[in-house]
């Protein structure tokens, strides 16, 4: 029921924050120790030599943001793959893999199609998915549930934070993480909340940038560039603003010359690292006229930038920077009068390959 939102996406949207807050109280006890994660999955990913992540849409986007966990707190090595690509082109696999399925439906038939193909083969696997009880659940050797609650929306919103929330939850448990977990994530759910609060912000980002436009991109590097591909399909599937997400600094290898006088331009600025450079792309851009809208952590912000992000460790940042997007893309929608819930040509679970 969607109560007094207008569409489930909305409600979704704000759901996110009460979904960080009970993941890790289901995860993690009063001492801080992991906990409902079967020592089985914890052993059989320890003995692994390397992790595959595979997933579609939305939840291949959140494995982007997974992989970096697994390989920082596990230091195993971990690829990301499209369920659909996989299925029918299976790389080399390593000695020891362990498979991961991410899902927010556990119906989707791309994934298990490599969920068949894997067990065939032998190789152990887990689903993490919001449905507990569906396909993927019940035919993967461990399953592991989202607790993110009903999705409706077509464009998933709070399973990919969840999916990110509970990925860095069990790399924590596998291996180790330098700081606190729990701790940091009861803040991300409160300065989650708190960018939440703050709609008319991104209801008047959205209109303005994005009026009668056709086209915008998302550019950020690292892992704002993995939220930069997740913030252009929640624009694109729902706004039919033809949107592409990718790594700043590719910008250079071809696709500037699409910058026409006011494209707009979304920049996400969360990596100390590169920071730097992508100030750097952005200049370009605006150079050859472009709209841009910066969206950048608090430590790295910048007096003009038109949204600051609450501080929270590096690596999680991708739970706050991606809820900016998510209303970006509700206004965006809202403002051309679409049905923000049911995208044309597009089914919540696709169950055909
Ligand atoms: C986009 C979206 C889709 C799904 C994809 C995989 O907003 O929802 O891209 O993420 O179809 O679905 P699940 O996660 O159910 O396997």
């Amino acid at each position: 029921d969607k109560g007094i939102y207008p569409y489930y996406m909305l409600k979704e949207v704000d759901e996110q924050a009460i979904v960080a807050r009970t993941l890790s109280q289901y995860y993690f006890d009063d001492e801080g120790q992991v906990q409902n994660i079967a020592p089985e999955i914890i052993e059989a990913m320890q003995a692994a030599d390397r992790i595959y992540i595979v997933a579609a849409g939305t939840s291949y986007h959140a494995g982007l943001v997974g992989q970096r966990y697994f390989e920082q707190w596990t230091q195993t090595p971990t690829e990301v793959h499209i369920s659909s690509e996989f299925a029918y082109e299976q790389p080399l696999l390593s000695k020891k893999p362990f498979f991961i399925f991410l899902s927010q439906s556990g119906e989707t038939a791309d994934s298990r199609e490599v969920l068949d193909n894997i067990t065939k083969q032998g190789y152990p696997t887990l689903t993490i998915a919001n449905v507990m009880n569906s396909t993927l659940t019940r035919e993967a050797d461990f399953a592991l549930p989202l607790l993110a609650g009903p999705e409706i929306a077509v464009a998933s919103t709070k399973a990919y934070t969840a999916q990110i929330i509970v990925t860095a939850i069990l790399a924590a448990a596998v291996g180790h993480t330098p700081f606190d977990l729990k701790n940091e994530l009861a803040k991300v759910a409160v300065e989650m909340q708190v960018i939440i609060d703050q709609k008319d912000t991104f209801k008047s980002i959205a209109e303005s940038a994005l009026k009668h436009r056709r086209s915008a991109f998302y550019i950020g590097r690292g892992l704002d560039a993995a939220v930069a591909v997740e913030a252009a399909l929640k624009l694109k599937e729902i706004s039919y603003v033809q949107t592409e997400g990718f790594a700043a600094g590719e910008l250079k290898h071809g696709t500037i010359s699409l910058i026409e006088e006011g494209t707009p331009i979304f920049a996400l600025l969360t990596q100390a690292k590169t920071a730097g450079l992508v100030r750097g792309e952005i200049a370009q851009v605006a150079a050859r006229g472009a709209n841009t809208v910066i969206i950048a952590a608090k430590t790295l912000a910048k007096k003009d930038d038109s949204f600051v992000l609450p501080g929270v460790n590096e690596l999680l940042m991708p739970l706050l920077t991606v809820i900016p997007a998510q209303l970006i893309a509700y206004y965006a929608t809202l403002d051309r009068g679409l049905d923000v819930d049911r995208p044309r040509n597009l089914a919540k679970s696709v169950t055909v390959q």
